[in-house]
């Protein structure tokens, strides 16, 4: 393909994207996508008429991520400034692991560990971009490991007498007990410490929890504090679990893949309190703050530890810096996107105070609907919320549970894309504010929604002769 018949099919992309705006659609199964596509390998090359057909069926089967019935995941939309920050670092396709290939990417995401590392603990600690908040947990529990557990970088965890444990909530993401897996602890290497009933894990807890691991003669290396768990949106005690660690001399880690951007909020950054005891953090740019995936951060209070997990001595064909300006020996990666144009450029277009009006918005929007649960006899709120995620119920007259079957109605119509999790009462909603332009009537809008299939579903049921 020549370079002039790309920028044809960029613009014709960004048209068809501009075009499209709010539009949904159903969902496609994969028989039904499979069969709309030719999905053998292309023997030879196909004519740019071919192509730019592939690419507008490509967006027209994907998922309706940029409209508002898309409310699934943490994050959905494009931000216009997030998106000129792509196309940068795309056309300018370089790797982030030297200054010499990425001189002024370099900078930039030094001045940002700089700046969001005050945020954190009040002064600059260290850190690095990451490909997600998955690998930024995994990274900062790997320096745990490493630092409570000294000789586990050369000789691996063989020679230890005690057992290693990392303790997290119950509702704590995925990726701690995969990191578990991956660091050689083993996913028994994770005690999971019960939260309470709004999803919190407090303090207390995790006393208690360190004081049964150490009677079973095993060895604390971690707590893991969850800011924003993935389902409920809570917070965890923050504080209490760091001045738990402070005395336990345990490796605290705060997961703020979701919630540290409270940070940038004037309104809500109390909900981080204590995040300053933290041995290290988590942040995604890309969930609450609207990025492009992935815009993600690890940071490191103690200076110099990324490195020092990471050296490994055999790189010098790679880095031949002598003033400590590359930053590849901090990151698991070795080539590595420049995410940090499109942080850069979105902080650029909306200021400091614009991600505060952002948050702002999501949590406004969030309370709109919990309101309009409390009010509304069909529904009932699962937990109360405390940021920007709502779980619910739909309480149908039958009293069985309908979630899933209206939420895979609403998929295949097209006319929300709204997920669910379980609990041992069964399934629920949880619905991410992802949008701050969200409206009190698209709020309503989705519970009339849920109300009408739901007596649907209600009303078939109680007509269905009962088996005895
Ligand atoms: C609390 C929490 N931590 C970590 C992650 C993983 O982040 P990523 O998807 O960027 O790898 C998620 C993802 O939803 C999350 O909710």
């Amino acid at each position: 393909m020549q370079k002039s018949d790309a920028t044809q099919v960029i613009l014709k992309i960004l048209q068809q994207a501009e075009d499209s705006g709010d539009k949904t659609h159903r969902s496609y199964g994969p028989r039904e996508l499979g069969g709309a596509f030719d999905l053998a390998p292309s023997k030879h090359g196909q004519r740019l008429v071919e192509i730019e057909q592939f690419v507008s069926d490509y967006m027209k089967f994907s998922s309706p991520t940029q409209s508002k019935a898309f409310m699934n995941q943490l994050w959905s939309q494009v931000e216009p400034s997030s998106l000129v920050g792509e196309v940068l670092a795309a056309v300018t396709n370089t790797s982030m692991y030297t200054y010499e290939v990425a001189p002024l990417a370099t900078l930039l995401e030094q001045s940002l560990v700089k700046h969001l590392s005050s945020k954190v603990w009040g002064e600059a600690g260290d850190g690095v971009m990451t490909s997600g908040g998955t690998a930024s947990n995994l990274q900062a529990l790997m320096i745990a490991r490493n630092e409570r557990l000294q000789e586990s970088k050369e000789h691996g965890l063989s020679g230890g007498v005690k057992k290693p444990y990392i303790l997290a909530s119950k509702e704590a993401h995925y990726s701690i007990k995969r990191a578990c897996n991956i660091l050689g602890l083993g996913h028994a290497g994770l005690i999971e410490v019960e939260a309470d009933s709004d999803g919190r894990m407090m303090g207390s807890a995790v006393e208690s929890a360190i004081a049964e691991v150490e009677k079973l003669a095993g060895h604390v290396v971690a707590v893991v504090a969850t800011a924003g768990t993935t389902v409920k949106g809570a917070f965890d005690d923050i504080l209490g679990i760091g001045e738990v660690c402070k005395r336990q001399k345990v490796w605290f880690h705060v997961d703020g893949a979701y919630g540290a951007s409270v940070l940038l909020s004037e309104s809500h950054r109390d909900l981080m309190q204590g995040g300053s005891l933290a041995d290290s953090v988590s942040w995604d740019f890309h969930k609450m703050l609207g990025l492009h995936l992935p815009a993600a951060f690890v940071f490191v209070r103690k200076k110099g530890l990324l490195k020092k997990s990471l050296a490994s001595g055999n790189d010098d064909y790679l880095f031949h810096d002598e003033d400590d300006l590359d930053l590849g020996p901090k990151s698991l990666q070795c080539g590595r996107r420049a995410d940090v144009v499109k942080l850069w450029l979105s902080w650029m277009a909306q200021g400091e105070r614009g991600f505060s009006e952002r948050i702002d918005g999501l949590f406004n929007a969030a309370s709109v609907m919990r309101d309009l649960i409390e009010k509304d006899h069909n529904f009932v709120l699962v937990a109360k919320p405390q940021s920007i995620n709502v779980c619910f119920r739909y309480n149908s007259p039958d009293g069985i549970r309908h979630e899933k079957s209206i939420r895979t109605r609403m998929l295949e119509e097209g006319s929300a894309i709204l997920n669910y999790s379980e609990d041992s009462q069964g399934p629920f909603f949880r619905l991410a504010i992802t949008r701050p332009d969200l409206t009190t009537s698209d709020l309503r809008g989705l519970l009339d929604l849920i109300s009408t299939i739901g007596g649907e579903y209600a009303s078939t049921s109680r007509s269905r002769p009962q088996l005895r």
